[in-house]
């Protein structure tokens, strides 16, 4: 709004510096022609020639006006209509241009890149939701069919049942993450907020993952300062769960994992260290890309939304994470952030 008015202003001082020039053009023209005895001796010729010659200057001026104010504009214009067909391909050449013009074509050129790569991550987005649906609705779909066939055995039959219980779980899991993920994201303010004991919300969590840390025989050591938080009990009992199923996926049988809670003035660090498989930079650069899973998980069933929830839920509560990792030594996530939560 204070851009346009802005730009009113400075066309119309633009408008008068131009009138202005005319008119001083025009007295120049007298002055001439009455140094040449025109305009002394009235004759016919006198006026018109003045008169042409203001058109004529007129008409320059306008014409330079016109390039100059309204192409750009008429430009924009043209692009705003391709951008509305939905080609974000299109850019404002923005070379001729000075000022609040420049500036408005520089903009008009930023947003259209912006949407462009808004329309690359929707269509990436949806593709990838397709390809996690359509993977276990395929499996369960040619279990069923098997199923349907006479001759076949019980052993064969409990197997398939099996296959299609897990992935009927895993679908469940892949539409609960999503929608979490969708809340969690279209909120910027964290609600329900309660004070509570941190370290007891983690000590509940390493309990949760109990079976999985215990079939792969997991020592999980823990050294928690009693931290009383005040946030959202639920979304912070997501960063413990989900970290801590990452490192009982990555590390190797027999493993450890260390997990430490301390408070540093009004700031609590957490950090979750494995001993595992680690990650390669080029995995690490992209663990928190929704649906994303490194080479290392591809035995495990999971969705790769654990990773990005937790990036958003430590958006909320206005902290940072922090990642250190190599391949076949482990991985560390530490996670700081304020006493009470924004
Ligand atoms: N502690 C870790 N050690 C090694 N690799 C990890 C670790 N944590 C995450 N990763 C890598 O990052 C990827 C993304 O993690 P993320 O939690 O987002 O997805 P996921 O665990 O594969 O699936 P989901 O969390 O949806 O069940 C994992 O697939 C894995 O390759
Ligand atoms: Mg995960």
């Amino acid at each position: 709004m204070l851009r346009i008015k802005t730009l009113r202003g400075r066309t119309t001082l633009f408008v008068l510096v131009i009138m202005l020039l005319s008119g001083i053009l025009t007295t120049l023209l007298g002055v001439f022609l009455n140094w040449l005895n025109l305009l002394t001796y009235p004759t016919i010729w006198a006026p018109i020639i003045v008169l042409s010659v203001s058109s004529l200057l007129g008409t320059l001026l306008a014409h330079f006006l016109a390039n100059f104010i309204l192409k750009p504009i008429k430009d924009i214009a043209r692009a705003t209509k391709e951008v509305a067909k939905g080609n974000f391909t299109v850019q404002v050449d923005d070379a001729k241009t000075i000022g609040e013009i420049e500036m408005l074509i520089k903009d008009f050129n930023k947003m259209v890149r912006e949407l462009a790569s808004i329309e690359m991550f929707r269509s990436d987005f949806i593709s990838n939701f397709s390809h996690e649906f359509k993977t276990p609705i395929v499996s369960i779909q040619g279990f069923a069919k098997q199923l349907q066939k006479e001759n076949i055995s019980d052993e064969k039959k409990k197997k398939y049942i099996e296959i299609i219980a897990q992935e009927s779980e895993n679908l469940a899991n892949l539409s609960t993450n999503i929608l979490y993920l969708t809340k969690l994201e279209s909120q910027n303010i964290v609600t329900d907020k309660t004070s509570f004991s941190l370290d007891e919300q983690i000590r509940h969590s390493v309990i949760l993952l109990e079976k999985t840390w215990t079939r792969k025989n997991l020592q999980i050591i823990l050294d928690l300062d009693p931290i009383t938080y005040h946030g959202n009990k639920d979304i912070t009992e997501q960063l413990w769960t989900n970290l801590l199923s990452n490192a009982v996926n990555a590390s190797k049988e027999n493993g450890k994992i260390e997990i430490t809670a301390k408070e540093k003035e009004n700031e609590i660090i957490v950090s979750i260290k494995d001993y595992g498989v680690g990650m390669t930079s080029d995995v690490l650069s992209r663990i928190f890309d929704k649906f994303y899973q490194g080479d290392t998980s591809r035995t495990s069933s999971g969705n790769g939304l654990g990773l990005p929830m937790v990036k958003r839920i430590v958006e909320l509560c206005n902290g940072k994470i922090h990642v250190q990792s190599e391949p076949d030594r482990g991985t560390t996530f530490s996670i700081t952030f304020p006493k009470s939560m924004g």
